[in-house]
């Protein structure tokens, strides 16, 4: 069959890369694709909101089905637009990606239906007063509260705050300055959540569910709270790097996230009326107390993509051929091994930075032990060069998550472009844990 997948970062390359494998596939497209994409599938430089073009692309080439990378066209009705037209389509709809697509609908949602989530408080512009009382009477009792726009903000929607000035500034630029425009026309404000990160992705059918292995993308809990230098310092970023699975989210954690947010998630969406077929991702706070969701997305996890597809034995596009046909009954096999990423960035990275640098790698790659997704690269006369502020993801892949990280670094070595940043220590929490407690688990 022939597959064309919606996106040009990692997480698409990633998908690409793990579609071709499926003996049920015969031709990939990806649009618009990357330099790295480009050299596995035929690419097209068709932006992802275009939807008259993709369904035009998609008819041209008689395509069986299309999968979804990010949200944004997801939030924009991407599923509703192509399967109106009989095109075949992984990936929410409209209505139901809204428990990405708005922070109020998913936490009203979560709050219905007994998954815990911070408590909170939604707020708009003739509320102000109320807003600040509400998050001063959260700073008082835990030092920071966070405070989120409703609707999709790429990642730079959510602010956790540990001041009265800096809290107030924020409530006013979203509220009053609408700095983030539409997005920002209500907010959120809520507790803030103390613990471990872990991103836990599923697929459903609506009635099924399986989940990927855990994994660990890289922020923190400051204002800044997506780090591009080590030791989680420095300015807002998208993930910088990921782990997958995770030594302190084991097997009994992900069946209690499966009873105490999955499955009450299926059953709200049922109650409500919402046909849900696609990727459901968890961010979760493990505190010492329990298990909280942050947030809701309706798509795979970038970076965390790029680790948890190199260790999913199953074929891809069998599942979600699957999933379609609303038979999702099969187990997910897993590679007893682990993968971790590094995201290698631009000069400047996040902020400007330059384009068209090029890529040189010094080494063939070991498959066994390293793989690499292209994000914002392209390639011109059989070079690659950098097209984007997150450029390569290096993938390592070992039996233990120290072996994953030595292997990634190892071939980073082997890596040169003009400004190459990245985080010397993806996995060091991971790692950590594990030495400390390979006796207890
Ligand atoms: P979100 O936009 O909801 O995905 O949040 C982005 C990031 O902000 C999360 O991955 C966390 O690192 C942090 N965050 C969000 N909500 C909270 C919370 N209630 N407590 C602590 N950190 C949070
Ligand atoms: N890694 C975070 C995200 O994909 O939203």
């Amino acid at each position: 069959m022939k597959v064309l997948v919606i996106g040009g970062g990692g997480r698409e390359h990633a998908l690409v890369w793990k579609i071709k494998k499926s003996s049920l596939v015969k031709e990939v497209y990806a649009l618009p694709g990357n330099g790295g994409i480009s050299e596995i599938a035929f690419v097209e430089k068709i932006p992802v909101n275009d939807f008259e073009n993709i369904l035009k692309f998609s008819l041209e080439k008689k395509i069986d089905l299309v999968v979804v990378g990010p949200e944004e066209p997801l939030s924009l009705g991407i599923t509703d637009f192509l399967e109106a037209k009989s095109i075949k389509v992984f990936g929410p709809n409209k209505k139901a990606s809204l428990l990405e697509g708005s922070k109020v609908f998913a936490k009203e949602f979560m709050k219905k239906y007994g998954i815990k989530t911070a408590e909170f408080e939604v707020f708009t512009e003739n509320e102000i007063k109320k807003a600040k009382d509400y998050a001063l009477s959260l700073l008082k009792k835990d030092n920071f509260c966070v405070v989120k726009a409703d609707g999709l903000c790429f990642g730079k929607g959510s602010f956790v705050l540990k001041d009265k000035e800096s809290t107030f500034k924020v409530i006013d630029d979203l509220l009053i300055n609408q700095k983030l425009g539409k997005a920002g026309e209500k907010i959120v404000i809520e507790r803030c959540l103390f613990g471990k990160e872990v991103s836990l992705i599923g697929i459903t059918d609506s009635e099924n569910l399986l989940l990927f292995l855990p994994s660990q993308d890289h922020k923190r809990l400051f204002q800044d709270h997506k780090r591009l230098l080590d030791n989680d310092e420095g300015p807002n970023t998208g993930g910088m790097g990921a782990y997958s699975p995770v030594p302190f989210f084991k097997k009994e954690l992900i069946l209690k996230a499966y009873e105490k947010i999955f499955k009450p998630l299926l059953f709200g969406l049922e109650k409500e009326g919402i046909f849900y077929c696609g990727v459901i991702y968890a961010g979760i706070m493990l505190t010492e107390e329990d298990l909280y969701v942050l947030e809701f997305n309706v798509r795979f996890g970038d970076p965390e993509t790029q680790v948890i597809l190199p260790l999913l034995k199953s074929d891809l596009l069998e599942i979600i051929l699957l999933a379609k046909e609303k038979n999702l009954k099969k187990e997910l096999e897993f590679y007893d091994k682990s993968c971790l990423c590094v995201v290698l960035a631009s000069a400047g990275y996040p902020y400007q930075y330059e384009k068209g640098k090029k890529i040189t790698l010094k080494k063939e790659i070991e498959e066994e032990k390293n793989i690499i997704f292209h994000a914002g690269t392209e390639k011109r006369d059989n070079e690659f060069y950098t097209s984007g502020g997150r450029v390569l993801n290096v993938c390592g892949l070992g039996n233990t998550l120290k072996e994953a990280q030595a292997n990634a670094y190892s071939l980073i070595k082997e890596i040169y472009f003009e400004g190459m940043q990245f985080r010397s220590d993806i996995g060091k929490k991971g790692i950590d844990y594990e030495e400390n407690n390979t006796s207890k688990s």
